[in-house]
C-alpha cells in the first residue's frame, strides 16, 4: 500500500536543483519501504492523490540521516584521559604510554558481546533519536581475531535490535598490541588473518585502518589494501588526523570510498582524492576534542570537487559524540562548511562514502524510504542550532520507529 507524507517544505538534498534539492509545498509517496514519488504537491499523479496523506504541518522533511563513520562499540570509557589531557598531557602522549586506544582495548577484551550490545545501543539510541537511519560501525579495539570479530558481531547485532542500517568496517589495523612489537607480524597474523575469517563469516563490509605515526605506515595500510581488494572489499582510510603521513594519496590510489579525518592534507591530497572519486569524511568531533590547531583544508577540497561528509567518529578518545546535528554546526563554525555542504555530508555524501549512494542519503525515486520529519521549517535551522534535536518523526524503510 502507498502511503503519503504532505503538508511541509521537502529537502531532497538531491543534487542539480535547488538549494538542498528543497521543493516547497512537497510531497512524498512511498511503497514497500521505497520511495514511489517525490516532487510538489501539485503534482501528484491521480492514483497517489486519493490516499489519505500524512500531513506534517508546515514541517521540514528530509533524508534520515547517515553517520558514516563510528566506533559506536567499545568497553569502558576514557574519562580519566580527557582528565589527563586537560592537566597537559598531549593524545600522542597519552597513546604511547600506553593509555589510548590501547586502554579501551582492554576494557573491550573483558566485555563480552551482550555487555558491549548494551553499552552501543546507548549511543545508538542517541543517533536514532536524531534522525539517524544508516550508520556505519568499526572494529579496531579487539585487536586480536577473536576480539575484533567479537565486536563486529556486535555491530550486526545492532541491526537486529534497532530500526537501523549498520554498515560494518574491519579496523583491526588501528593500533599495534602489547602482544607484538613488529607491526608486519601483527599485520599478517591478527590484521590479514582475521580479516579473512571475518569476511567469511559476513561480518565485512569495508576494510579500514589508522595510517598514522602512532599507528600504521602507508606501507603498512597497503598490504592491509591488498588484501580487502582481492577479497572483493571497499576501503576507507583514517587519514592525515595527526600529521601528513601520505594516508589521503594512498586512499585515492586505491579508489577508496573514503578519506576520513584530513586535518593534514594539501592540493595535491585533494586533486588526487577528486580524481579517484574518494568521499573527505570530516570529523570536528575529534578536532574540538583534540583542541586541534590544524583544520582540515576545505577550500581545496571544495576547488577540487572532492565531495565531502561529515560524521560523528563516535568513539571513546579523541571523538565521545553521539550527536550528528552537533557535528554539522561544528563543520560549519569549525570548519566553515556552508549548512548546505554540512547537511549534503550526512545524507547524499554520507551515504556515497558508505558505497550506497544508489540506496539512501536522498528523497529520490528507488530509493530506500528512510525518512526525517523536523520540527523546524528551513533545512539550515538542522546546522545552526547547538544542542536542540527538532527530530518529529522518523521512518527506516518505511516504517516509523
Ligand atoms: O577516529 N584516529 C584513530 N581512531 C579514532 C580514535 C580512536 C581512539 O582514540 O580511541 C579516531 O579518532
Ligand atoms: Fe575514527
Amino acid at each position: 500500500m502507498d502511503r503519503l507524507i504532505v503538508g511541509g517544505p521537502v529537502a531532497t538534498m538531491a543534487p542539480g536543483g535547488a538549494r538542498y534539492g528543497l521543493i516547497e509545498d512537497g510531497a512524498v509517496a512511498h511503497r514497500d519501504g521505497r520511495i514511489t514519488f517525490v516532487g510538489r504537491r501539485a503534482d501528484l499523479p491521480a492514483a497517489l492523490a486519493d490516499i489519505p496523506p500524512t500531513d506534517v504541518g508546515g514541517r521540514l522533511v528530509t533524508p534520515g540521516l547517515v553517520d558514516c563513520h563510528t566506533h559506536v562499540v567499545f568497553g569502558g570509557n576514557r574519562a580519566a584521559e580527557f582528565e589527563m589531557r586537560l592537566e597537559g598531557a598531549s593524545y600522542e602522549e597519552v597513546a604511547r604510554a600506553g593509555g589510548g586506544i590501547l586502554s579501551t582495548m582492554r576494557a573491550t577484551r573483558a566485555a563480552d558481546e551482550a555487555t558491549l550490545l548494551e553499552a552501543a545501543l546507548w549511543r545508538v539510541d542517541a543517533l536514532i533519536g536524531e534522525g539517524v537511519t544508516t550508520m556505519e560501525v568499526k572494529s579496531g579495539y579487539g585487536l586480536n581475531i577473536a576480539d575484533e570479530i567479537k565486536m563486529l558481531r556486535v555491530a550486526r547485532r545492532i541491526a537486529e535490535e534497532r530500526p537501523v542500517r549498520i554498515v560494518t568496517s574491519w579496523l583491526a589495523a588501528h593500533a599495534l598490541p602489547p602482544e607484538y612489537d613488529e607491526r608486519a607480524r601483527y599485520i599478517e597474523e591478527v590484521v590479514l588473518a582475521g580479516l579473512d575469517r571475518a569476511h567469511s563469516e559476513g561480518l565485512v563490509d569495508a576494510v579500514d585502518a589508522f595510517c598514522e605515526g602512532i599507528a600504521f605506515s602507508s606501507d603498512d595500510v597497503a598490504g592491509v589494501f591488498d588484501r580487502a581488494l582481492s577479497l572483493g572489499l571497499p576501503v576507507k582510510l583514517h587519514a592525515e588526523q595527526l600529521s601528513h603521513a601520505g594516508g589521503a594519496a594512498l586512499a585515492a590510489r586505491y579508489g577508496a570510498l573514503s578519506a576520513d579525518h584530513l586535518e593534514f592534507i594539501d592540493e595535491a591530497d585533494a586533486a588526487a582524492m577528486a580524481r579517484a572519486g574518494t568521499v573527505a569524511v570530516l570529523l570536528p568531533g575529534a578536532c574540538y576534542t583534540l583542541r586541534q590547531a590544524e583544520k582540515p583544508n576545505v577550500a581545496a577540497l571544495r576547488s577540487a570537487g572532492v565531495r565531502m561528509a561529515v560524521a560523528t567518529d563516535c568513539n571513546p578518545g579523541s571523538s565521545p559524540l553521539t550527536s550528528l546535528l552537533l557535528a554539522l554546526n561544528m563543520a560549519a563554525t569549525l570548519f566553515r562548511l556552508t549548512p548546505e555542504e554540512a547537511l549534503v555530508g550526512a545524507t547524499r555524501h554520507a551515504a556515497a562514502a558508505l558505497g550506497l549512494g544508489d540506496e539512501i542519503g536522498t528523497l529520490e525515486v528507488g530509493k530506500c524510504a528512510d525518512i526525517a520529519v523536523w520540527n523546524v521549517t528551513a533545512p539550515a535551522e538542522l546546522v545552526y542550532r547547538i544542542g536542540f534535536n527538532p527530530l518529529d518523526t522518523r521512518l527506516f524503510a518505511g516504517h516509523p520507529g
